[in-house]
């Protein structure tokens, strides 16, 4: 994805029609909850939506999102999500990175998840 021509941040609607232009081979949409460069933040919530009515997995890299923005991952519906804690969460070097696994993939036994962290029985947490 980049801005139209002489344009600076990337249109939403670009990014939902490039969803849907490519939703029959697309099987993960990886996008960036805000763009380090310009600071736009992405409509996180819609492009969820959008990818998800698909079958499409949607996971946020928050890298510049996490301690500066507000994020409702789990209302969202975001499948999953990485960042750090050494940028807008003022830790250093060496600190520890976060992960977000939405809870309805917690009980999903199709998925190659580790049965220990959440029970040896795939049903508790
Ligand atoms: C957008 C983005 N994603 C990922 C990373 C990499 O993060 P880490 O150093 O925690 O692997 C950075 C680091 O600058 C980043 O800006």
């Amino acid at each position: 994805m980049e801005p139209r021509a002489g344009e600076y941040a990337i249109r939403s609607e670009d990014i939902l029609a490039a969803i849907e232009k490519h939703k029959d081979e697309l099987a993960l949409v990886m996008f960036s909850g805000v763009n380090y460069f310009t600071g736009q933040v992405f409509d996180m919530k819609t492009i969820t939506a959008n990818a998800q009515k698909h079958g499409i997995v949607v996971g946020f890299d928050l890298a510049h999102a996490t301690g500066n923005i507000d994020l409702h991952l789990h209302e969202w519906g975001v499948d999953f999500a990485a960042w750090c804690s050494y940028k807008y969460l003022n830790s250093g070097p060496g600190s520890v990175a976060g992960a977000f696994v939405h809870e309805k993939h917690h009980k999903n036994t199709s998925l190659p998840i580790f049965a220990g962290w959440w029970g040896t029985d795939k049903t508790t947490l």
